[in-house]
């Protein structure tokens, strides 16, 4: 691997080597001596510019238009020194030899093409520059993600995509039955390949669970299990909500980190979300250098400061009552008024973040029993539970979390306030029976963190294939 432009040198230490690029075309510009190739093999955001004149091996494949954008390549050549000001070398080709050629249909051309226009050719998107630096920080997150945690002795633990439990409550669930006969006719009329009763409901009996099962919305529960019994561990993967919400915040299928600490409380809980944060960020400011410089001139003007700030700066932390005062305060016309009690919509998340306090990310604590889950603990107050709920600016809320209830008296009494079912909790109250111990924890939106991280404004264009209404193609 070549750094072209991450590295110091920019690629000119590879000067006087032959190397071999293997790529796609972006663009071809052919001029009267020379024929300029510029390929790209997504490892970082430069093309190798790559120069062949009439007398190397393969240029037959440029004058019989063989060569467009899009083909895939192999070319072979001499490092040399570059005459254009946007490299420091290019590749002086001896030998080149397409792979696959790409049919003049191929439709993302240099020309600019919007982000919707993208969104149906999610299979083709990752060949862009945005695009490709979108995978590459995502992915340089998710590596820090596991690296700070294990740094921090957490363990992975795996919870199960597939679950009988509504962790929320908010009753957002897709649903999971098993299709008999599992055939092609059952793919194309699922409705009656379910089993179901002589009166027409569907027969969980028959059904492989035996009973109603979901996709998971979360993974905390399990994460509860491990971390009474491992102390900290933490999860990382993918959950699912059938919120009907098109926005720009929402996906139907995204993934989540969710740490859960033993022995600790809301203290610990928000002391451990900032420092994985800031470590996060930190990473992909030192490591991203040439993708951060991208969104920072194309994406999101003075995002790398905006970065900066959040790695060396403190983050405010508020209570929710002095966050709704603070917004009935503002002068602010908002779309949905504010009174103690109220869930905070984006709106007023973004405002409290990104105008009351200048961008910088603001903790809020101490919500309202009623509009929070059923297993946060009750504050003295008996209003208010020991809730988390951290802001930033652009995306509004990046991480939900609590301190868990312990006691199990008071979860029952939750539980059957809420008339959800203890029975079917039976192996969550467990934990508060055999040995429980206060624990807290919270779940962080990685697309969001994405969006935070790049300034890429659509959820929707952070994840490979994004699951939203209405669209489930690829
Ligand atoms: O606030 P939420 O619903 O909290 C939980 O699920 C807890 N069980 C977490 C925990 O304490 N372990 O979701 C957590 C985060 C949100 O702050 C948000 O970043 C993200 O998950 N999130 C979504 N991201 C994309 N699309 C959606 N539909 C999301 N819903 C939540
Ligand atoms: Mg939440």
């Amino acid at each position: 691997v070549v750094d072209i432009k991450g590295g110091e040198s920019e690629g000119l230490d590879s000067l006087g080597q032959v190397l071999t690029v293997r790529g796609w075309v972006r663009t071809l510009r052919v001029q009267s001596s020379v024929t300029f190739i510029e390929v790209n093999d997504g490892s970082c955001l430069s093309n190798m510019q790559c120069v062949i004149d009439s007398d190397a091996e393969g240029y037959d494949q440029v004058e019989s238009g063989l060569i467009t954008t899009g083909a895939s390549v192999c070319v072979e050549g001499l490092v040399v020194p570059s005459q254009g000001k946007k490299q420091k070398i290019e590749l002086k080709i001896q030998k080149l030899v397409t792979i696959g050629k790409s049919d003049p249909s191929f439709p993302i051309q240099k020309k600019k093409v919007t982000r919707e226009f993208l969104r149906s050719k999610a299979h083709l998107r990752p060949r862009t520059n945005t695009f490709g630096a979108v995978a590459r920080v995502r992915n340089a997150l998710a590596y820090a993600t596991h690296k700070f945690f294990q740094e921090n002795g957490f363990v992975w633990v795996a919870s199960p995509i597939i679950t009988a439990s509504d962790c929320e409550g908010a009753g957002e669930q897709f649903c999971v039955t098993t299709l008999i006969p599992s055939s092609k006719e059952a793919m194309d009329s699922p409705a009656d390949a379910i089993p179901k009763t002589e009166n027409g409901l569907i027969d969980w009996s028959q059904d492989f669970f035996e009973k109603p099962a979901f996709l998971t919305v979360s993974g905390q529960l399990n994460g509860e299990t491990y971390a009474t019994a491992l102390t900290d561990v933490y999860t990382f993967g993918p959950t699912f909500r059938a919120e009907n919400s098109n926005t720009s915040r929402h996906l139907a299928e995204f993934w989540m980190i969710e740490p859960e600490l033993a022995f600790a409380d809301l203290n610990d809980d928000m002391a451990c979300a900032t420092a994985y944060l800031q470590y996060v960020v930190k990473h992909v400011l030192e490591n991203c250098k040439e993708d951060m410089d991208f969104f920072n001139n194309w994406i999101e003007k003075g995002i790398i400061d905006r970065l900066s700030d959040v790695v060396e700066k403190s983050f405010v932390r508020m209570t929710y009552t002095d966050a709704v005062e603070l917004l009935l305060k503002s002068k602010k016309k908002f779309e949905f008024p504010v009174k103690w009690g109220c869930d905070l919509q984006s709106e007023h998340e973004r405002y409290i973040t990104e105008e009351a306090y200048n961008g910088c990310p603001v903790i809020i604590t101490d919500y309202p029993k009623d509009i929070k889950a059923f297993y946060m603990r009750l504050n003295d107050d008996g209003k208010t539970v020991a809730a988390m709920d951290m802001l930033v600016p652009r995306v509004g809320e990046l991480i939900g979390g609590s301190q868990r209830e312990e006691r199990l008296d008071y979860l029952e009494n939750r539980i059957d306030e809420l008339k959800l079912s203890k029975e079917s909790l039976w192996w969550y109250l467990d934990l508060r029976r055999y040995g429980t111990v206060p624990h807290a924890g919270f779940g962080l939106g990685f697309e969001r963190l994405v969006q935070f991280a790049t300034g890429i404004d659509n959820i929707r264009d952070t994840i490979p294939f994004p699951r939203a209404p209405g669209s489930a193609e690829f």
